[in-house]
């Protein structure tokens, strides 16, 4: 059986956030399949450790290995994975740690829960949207997972014939006109330095 919260009590730390030695914070990284957000989280990571930021990726496909195993792609699941790896992005960035997560996350309500989680522990939570128009990624096709989805061989596949709700009011778009990964990996840099 689950644990109710109310029957869970939490345990204050005597650490506040201000005393640690850096400042974390999550930039999420939403779009879908073959639009960059792997590579542009890879170049993201390289150059905040780079400059001596402590960093650390959270890849929707390399947690399917391990943590989020269990879980597949109905609504249901890719809700829970959002959750999971929005939970473990806010615990990293409460320990001063930026937290690059790099998942479709194809729903809007799930990312803006993640989004209100953040908000309501004073953690800041930076939604970056890799903006590559459907036709650019599926012309990638790096794994060959359009192609199967167009033959009907991966059924509920985002941007073929599952949805994906881009968002509204994300704190950067990164679009291919904005150049490689490593410029547009520039580009995040350039918005956290100046939220510093
Ligand atoms: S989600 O929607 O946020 O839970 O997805 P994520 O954890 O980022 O995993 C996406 C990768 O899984 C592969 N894959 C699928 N994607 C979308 N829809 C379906 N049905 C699906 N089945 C497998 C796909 O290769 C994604 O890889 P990326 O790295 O995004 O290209």
């Amino acid at each position: 059986p689950t644990l109710s919260p109310a029957k869970v009590v939490w345990h204050a730390a005597a650490v506040s956030r201000e005393e640690r030695p850096t400042r974390g914070r999550t930039v999420w990284l939403t779009g879908l399949s073959a639009s960059g957000k792997s590579t542009v989280a890879v170049e993201l990571e390289s150059r905040l450790v780079a400059s001596g930021v402590p960093a650390y990726r959270l890849d929707g496909d390399n947690l399917r290995h391990g943590l989020n195993s269990d879980l597949g792609f109905s609504a249901a699941d890719r809700a829970e994975n959002v959750r999971r790896v929005g939970a473990v992005a806010q615990l990293l960035a409460d320990a001063g740690v930026v937290a690059i997560a790099s998942l479709i996350s194809p729903y809007r309500a799930d990312r803006e829960r993640v989004r209100a989680e953040h908000r309501a522990a004073g953690v800041d939570f930076i939604e970056v949207f890799v903006d590559t128009p459907v036709q650019q990624c599926e012309a990638r096709d790096p794994k060959g997972m359009y192609a199967k989805a167009r033959a009907g061989e991966i059924k509920g596949f985002t941007g073929v014939d599952d949805p994906y709700e881009a968002p509204g009011e994300a704190e950067l778009v990164l679009r291919p006109e904005d150049g490689t990964p490593s410029e547009q990996a520039a580009k995040i840099m350039e918005l956290l330095r100046r939220d510093l």
